[in-house]
């Protein structure tokens, strides 16, 4: 009933002709878009391009981050209005490198959710516990805190068309996974955050996806999962064949 959503998040990588090569190579290759949902989430730069090449078989056009003002002295920022204007769909919000390198915090978090919202783009909203947490027995807490602090003041209409990435800080770009059963754990224990937000049936439309060394090879174990809805996928989602691959575990 939840349409799976693959999202490749290029991070800070490509030049805009390898961006270019790299869509026009998997366009048409992907699996019939009623079956699962993928995404592209490129660098500032490379995004009116790719949205400019979307179309019917393509991925859909995600940003990595956003401003939540539509406009103003904030330099070097980029504003929702903007995206939207370019034909972006989705955002990422709240990913743990910007919460580590830029100073994001659950505020701004909260913030740039509503204001996605606000813009008709469909936030990925990121959340995750460190090493240090997941050994002090504080993932539940820490997860679910941030899915509340991410979500105050959005209605359930909002929430049910958002996407919540599970990100365990220390699986990401390590090669540990973590296995399918904890990812499921924690995805679990955001469903039921939400069910407590919004209650059960906006809950079940919510997708949830896993990230963290997400490849080929593990990705149809993840998927199985009953609350795993797909992944936000980094390094492997940077080659074509890969990302293909990934996409078609999902459709
Ligand atoms: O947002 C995706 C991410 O942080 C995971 O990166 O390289 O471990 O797949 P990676």
């Amino acid at each position: 009933m939840r349409k799976p959503i693959i999202a490749g998040n290029w991070k800070m990588h490509k030049t805009l002709g390898e961006a270019e090569s790299f869509f026009d190579s998997v366009k048409d290759r992907l699996p019939n878009a009623g079956r699962a949902d993928t995404v592209i989430c490129a660098p500032a730069p490379f995004l009116a391009s790719l949205a400019g090449r979307a179309g019917d078989g393509s991925p859909e056009i995600g940003a990595q981050t956003m401003h939540e003002e539509e406009k103003g002295a904030y330099t070097g920022e980029v504003s929702p209005v903007m995206l939207a204007d370019l034909g972006v769909r989705y955002v990422i919000i709240g990913h743990s490198e910007r919460r580590e390198y830029f100073n994001e915090t659950d505020e701004s978090v909260n913030r740039k959710t509503k204001s996605a919202f606000g813009h008709k783009l469909i936030p990925i909203v990121c959340v995750g516990e460190s090493l240090e947490e997941r050994e002090g027995d504080k993932t539940a807490e820490k997860i679910s805190g941030q899915v509340r602090a991410a979500l105050e003041g959005i209605s359930a209409e909002d929430a049910a068309n958002a996407v919540i990435a599970y990100e365990p800080i220390w699986a990401i770009g390590t090669g540990k996974t973590a296995t399918s059963d904890m990812a499921n754990e924690a995805c679990a224990t955001i469903r039921s955050t939400l069910a407590d937000l919004y209650g059960q049936e906006t809950a079940n439309q919510i997708r949830i996806q896993y990230g963290g060394s997400v490849k080929p090879e593990n990705i149809a174990e993840l998927l199985a999962q009953p609350d795993i809805d797909g992944a936000l996928v980094g390094g492997a989602s940077l080659e074509p064949e890969s990302f293909i691959a990934l996409a078609e575990a999902a459709g």
